[in-house]
């Protein structure tokens, strides 16, 4: 089969060619072409929004009233509209999708498969080899990672956990976030036993052969034994079907529990920073539909290919301006990825370290989680304070200790805040997030007032009721005849990695992790 059909440079573009050859693909599978309007009732949407990327949906009013939306995605329109009657559907898309895209809605070309009816292993294989063909028809390095909703449940379910338990735990999986699983286990008052395997879990990173050891070894229930059986048949389908194939496994992939229960996917291609292959088996959406059948697909999302960019050939790594920069790439250097240059009286911005591999560079402290979000920097040193207040899609590997500081509410001495009871409270923050998420938990109404420094100006003058802020020594505080009331959350700086760039730096950024774990032990 020849994937790479040419098609006339002056007939159509980048973008075109590639659906055209993703298209030709899923044809010789005997995939069929499915088609759908560009409108659907919101209703189908708002039911499911747990389902979709984001609950932000263009919506309009229709016919005869009823609200429409434009589609935020193709996979629930083929859901509702496919028969249940036992048939195998094989099903591939090519249609724009309008989803927000920052601030702004964009128009987004979408192209996929979904197979919908008696879903064996074979079919699980040929799907997920379909996505690794899809992205070797996009890019030169690219990389497809397996895991298993099926495995991460049981093992969540091994524990006693409230749902708002599981949801913080389930984040911290998808950070590979060790230290914080560390934290919370201790919180929740969970056995070592448990903690083991869930941190365990987080890490893990590998072709299967060299990982499934210790899914065996941290295997604990039905649920476990249950979707290790299936990725062992999964694993030897796909070496018959593919015997070179390079597929990782990686449990930090996790979908919404309530509509994904078995195998999930993801694909990357080496230059772009996120994801541009989600996929899985989401049998429960289905059921969610009344239908029986179980479905399998997955969406390339093919306006990510303009975020292609030259790979750096060494880690580059965003270091905080500042105090905090200085100490954190003290941390560095005691680890052996010194950059002698670094210390010059200089406004250079920018530091190689050919002979250790990295290149670091100074930002400002609240853009060092953009940088590694967009992939700019491999990895960075970023406050938990900006992270919480950003939730950047990162992974956060290690606490660095250092910046030790507390997410306070803090008012003027004296103040109750029943004082204020009658009407919302009054909070004055550069946290607008991590505040209006604090006090959501409480059930309180409060009005945020944003502001960017000298925060405890504002109830001194009348502004706000409260503040919410860091406290580090509390001296500014107690210079302004202010004090903290409440302590929402320690802080300190963590080390965090572009997800994608994890991937295809594996070796470098975890034998660097490795060595920083050793030298601030
Ligand atoms: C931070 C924070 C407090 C102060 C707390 O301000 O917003 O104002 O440090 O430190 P302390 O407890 O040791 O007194 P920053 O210096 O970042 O300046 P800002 O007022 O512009 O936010």
């Amino acid at each position: 089969m020849d994937m790479n059909t040419d098609f006339s440079n002056d007939v159509l573009s980048s973008d075109e060619r590639a659906i055209m050859r993703l298209r030709t693909l899923y044809r010789q599978f005997g995939y069929t072409q499915y088609k759908m309007s560009r409108f659907e009732e919101y209703g189908l949407y708002a039911e499911n929004k747990a389902f979709l990327a984001s609950g932000d949906i263009i919506t309009f009013t229709g016919a005869g009233g009823k609200l429409m939306a434009l589609r935020p995605d193709v996979t629930l329109s083929i859901v509702k509209n496919t028969k249940d009657d036992g048939s195998l559907k094989k099903l591939y898309y090519n249609e724009n999708i309008y989803r927000p895209d920052g601030r702004e809605f964009k128009e987004q070309m979408q192209v996929g498969l979904e197979c919908i009816g008696g879903i064996d292993i074979n079919l699980m294989g040929e799907v997920i080899m379909l996505a690794q063909m899809s992205l070797k028809v996009l890019g030169k390095r690219s990389r497809l990672d397996v895991s298993h909703m099926g495995y991460i449940s049981g093992v969540l379910h091994s524990g006693k956990l409230s749902p708002a338990q599981r949801v913080e735990l389930l984040r911290c999986i998808s950070e590979k976030n060790v230290p914080e699983l560390d934290l919370l286990c201790r919180e929740y008052d969970l056995d070592n036993a448990f903690c083991e395997r869930i941190t365990t879990l987080a890490a893990l990173y590998g072709p299967y052969d060299e990982i499934v050891t210790e899914l065996r070894r941290i295997s604990v229930n039905e649920e476990t034994s249950a979707a290790l059986e299936e990725l062992d048949g999964l694993y030897s389908v796909l070496r018959k079907l593919n015997a070179d194939c390079e597929i990782n496994f990686d449990f930090s992939i996790v979908n919404d529990l309530s509509y994904y229960s078995g195998v999930i996917f993801q694909g990357y291609i080496e230059g772009i920073p996120a994801k541009v292959v989600s996929g899985g088996r989401y049998d429960k959406l289905l059921r969610k539909f009344g239908k029986r059948s179980g479905a399998v697909g997955f969406a390339v999302y093919l306006d990510l290919l303009e975020r292609l960019s030259p790979v750096n050939e060494m880690i580059n790594v965003a270091l905080p301006k500042g105090r905090l920069g200085d100490k954190a790439y003290a941390i560095f250097e005691a680890a052996g990825y010194g950059c002698p240059e670094i210390h010059g009286d200089s406004r250079r911005l920018m530091f190689d370290s050919p002979e250790n591999g990295v290149r670091f560079f100074w930002v400002k402290p609240s853009d060092v989680a953009i940088y590694v979000e967009r992939g700019a920097a491999d990895i960075g040193i970023a406050g938990k304070d900006i992270l919480l207040e950003y939730s950047p899609d990162v992974y956060e590997l290690l606490d660095f200790g250092i910046g030790k500081c507390r997410m306070c509410v803090a008012a003027e001495r004296g103040f109750t805040p029943d004082d204020c009871n009658t009407r919302s409270l009054r909070v004055a923050t550069k946290f607008q997030n991590i505040a209006r998420s604090y006090y959501e938990k409480q059930g309180r109404e409060i009005d945020i007032i944003g502001l960017n420094g000298s925060i405890e100006l504002a109830p001194l003058l009348g502004l706000s009721d409260v503040i919410v802020d860091i406290v580090e020594t509390g001296k500014t505080l107690l210079e302004n005849n202010m004090e903290p009331i409440e302590t929402i959350v320690d802080i300190s700086a963590r080390l965090v990695s572009n997800k994608v760039s994890y991937k295809f730096n594996y070796e470098a950024i975890s034998r660097l992790c490795r060595k920083i774990a050793t030298s601030l032990t």
